[in-house]
């Protein structure tokens, strides 16, 4: 039944010329008929290059804004329209304008999960991955991080001369993760290297063999030497992972680790969405196009 639907999906995009994108927390299903997979930057950039002229993205609100702030002139769809990550939701435009005024020597980060809308009032924008290389070049010494506590933790370890202001936002599904679910997990895998989101609270940062984005969890893992991991991301990963390398093993760190606004979009959303049944065409005004792609434009600068 799952690889009928799929058969039908691939031969309706290619009939109709439309990339699909999937985010690494989507579902297997959903995976194996994307064009590209990734975490939510490396979708962007890829949706930018794609020749098609309409994409469909699987994945949150935030990633879809993305892609259509890189790509304007395209027609980019959302494959399930409920589906909002509640970090990119938890700080608007007037709070942080609000709290600009009150710190006006800071520059303003703000992570990739945020609203398009919240982008215009900040400086740059980084991804987990490219946070610490990004901050590291900004002249300012004084910087406000959004919306991630942890994550703002994580760099701001890592460049001990920079003054960091947070806010406390971030995301449920990592930060509700703790010491002692590592304890469990070391526990029931003593042998496994325990790779972890830098998402995760600090206590959990600090046990872990390596930290990274979700896209480095996977390449780190596919490469170690090593045979069993501890995955302390959301729990598709281990389970992605676990196809690629069928002869290592992979553990959740959690089992409480699903993010079930990723998880709400389903193969019958994708396929309803490429049949013009279902899914929303993100629009966004130009002025917010505008001035979310500053912020984005400042990231791929620094970034390089
Ligand atoms: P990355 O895929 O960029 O590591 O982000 C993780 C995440 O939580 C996306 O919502
Ligand atoms: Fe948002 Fe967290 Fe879900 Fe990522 S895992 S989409 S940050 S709630």
């Amino acid at each position: 039944m799952i690889r009928n639907i799929q058969d039908e999906i691939i031969k309706i995009k290619r009939e109709r010329d439309i990339c699909i994108l999937a985010h690494s927390y989507q579902a297997h299903e959903i995976i194996e008929v994307a064009d590209f997979t990734g975490d939510s930057f490396q979708l962007s950039v890829m949706a930018s290059k794609a020749k098609q002229k309409k994409i469909i993205m699987c994945g949150v609100r935030f990633m879809a804004e993305t892609v259509k702030i890189l790509s304007p002139e395209k027609d980019v769809w959302l494959a399930n329209p409920v589906a909002g990550c509640p970090m990119a939701e938890q700080m608007d435009k007037e709070l942080i304008t609000q709290v600009r005024q009150q710190l006006p020597d800071y520059t303003v980060v703000a992570y990739i999960n945020t609203t398009a809308d919240l982008k215009t009032v900040c400086d740059v924008c980084v991804t987990s991955s490219s946070a610490v290389k990004i901050i590291q070049k900004i002249e300012n010494d004084n910087i406000l991080f959004i919306p991630d506590r942890n994550l703002g933790d994580y760099v701001a370890k890592q460049i001990p001369d920079k003054n960091f202001k947070f806010l406390q936002g971030g995301c449920p599904i990592h930060a509700a993760v703790t010491a002692k679910d590592v304890k469990r997990a070391r526990e029931s895998h003593p042998d496994a290297l325990l790779l972890v989101h830098p998402e995760c609270i600090p206590s959990v940062v600090e046990l872990a063999d390596f930290v990274g984005s979700t896209s480095a969890i996977m390449e780190y893992a596919e490469k170690s030497p090593a045979r069993e991991f501890i995955i302390g991301t959301e729990v598709s990963i281990a389970e992605h992972l676990q196809y690629r390398c069928p002869d290592k093993r992979f553990y959740a760190l959690s089992h409480n680790m699903v993010c079930p606004n990723m998880k709400i979009t389903t193969l019958m959303d994708l396929y309803n969405c490429l049949n013009g049944d279902g899914g929303e065409l993100i629009v966004l005004p130009e002025e917010t196009i505008k001035g979310a792609r500053r912020c984005i434009d400042e990231m791929i600068r620094l970034g390089q």
